[in-house]
């Protein structure tokens, strides 16, 4: 058994498979071969480019997906701008639309919720195998909402980067810096492992915590935010980088805390 992150195509899909595996520098391995490795694997199929397990009886392969499921269900039921989320970085205050960014993007779900209020988001992204799941689900979506102008909208308010967010900001000119700044850096889960969501599994085994750089993220953010910086947490956690916020949005098991710079306009 060899413990490794490969890259898996499905019948049919072996060219995209293996321009991936030039790309981003990971072996691509024949499909029945898979029972040999156990791990991560980049699957490429039919719905797009997933992650999944590897072993005895894997589950199926986590997406990105900006289009069904649960985030479709947000998009159209899920509270608008009285979301916390919402709140925190200032939608709906006069009508206030902030250029935000998004500085640990993930898999881009928090970005489209704000998208879909009315920010304009870049989302920056690091991890090479997340930024790649990340561009593929923005690439899926763009060609599912051709039928639907309401999605295509926020879509077109949505931007991914693949860069660390030093890099990035280090490139930002003046006239550049975004509004409102957004954080949510990986936090160690609380649960025993079996009872973590699939997806929060999948991402801790390959990003792992992070929690030694996350810190550094906050005092970057404040120095090219042009209103706030919004800091999303596990509710019981310690405040980022030991700072306490302004205010924090307090919800069951999620906290934002919210750092002012200025009065919003
Ligand atoms: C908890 S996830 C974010 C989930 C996201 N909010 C969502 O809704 O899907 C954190 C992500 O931030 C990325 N990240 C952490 N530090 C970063 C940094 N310094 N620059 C860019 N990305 C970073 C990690 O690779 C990981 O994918």
């Amino acid at each position: 058994m060899t413990e490794q992150l490969v890259i898996l195509a499905r019948p049919g899909f072996e060219q995209r498979a293996g321009l991936l595996s030039g790309e981003l520098g990971i072996a691509q391995i024949d499909q029945n071969l898979a029972d040999r490795y156990v791990g991560l694997a980049l699957v490429v199929d039919r719905d797009g480019v997933g992650l999944q397990l590897l072993g005895p009886k894997p589950p199926g392969p986590v997406y990105c997906d900006f289009v069904g499921g649960s985030i479709r269900h947000r998009r159209l039921y899920g509270g608008g701008k009285g979301q916390d989320i919402a709140k925190a970085v200032g939608l709906g205050h006069k009508g206030f639309r902030p250029r935000l960014l998004d500085l640990t993007a993930g898999l881009g779900r928090d970005s489209f919720v704000l998208a879909s209020l009315g920010a304009v988001v870049v989302m920056v992204e690091r991890h090479p195998v997340v930024f790649t799941l990340l561009a593929d689900g923005l690439e899926r979506a763009r060609e599912q909402a051709l039928a639907e102008p309401e999605l295509q909208s926020i879509l077109e308010r949505l931007k991914a980067v693949g860069s660390s967010a030093a890099d990035y900001l280090s490139c930002l000119e003046a006239s550049q810096l975004p509004d409102v700044i957004y954080l949510d850096p990986m936090f160690p889960p609380r649960e025993k492992s079996g009872k973590v969501k699939k997806e929060m599994q999948l991402f801790h085994q390959l990003v792992g915590t992070e929690a030694d750089d996350a810190d550094s993220l906050l005092p970057l953010a404040l120095a090219h935010a042009r209103y706030r910086v919004v800091v999303k947490r596990p509710a019981h956690a310690p405040h980022l980088d030991g700072r306490e916020p302004g205010y924090s949005l307090k919800g069951k098991s999620t906290r934002f805390d919210v750092y002012t710079l200025k009065k919003l306009p």
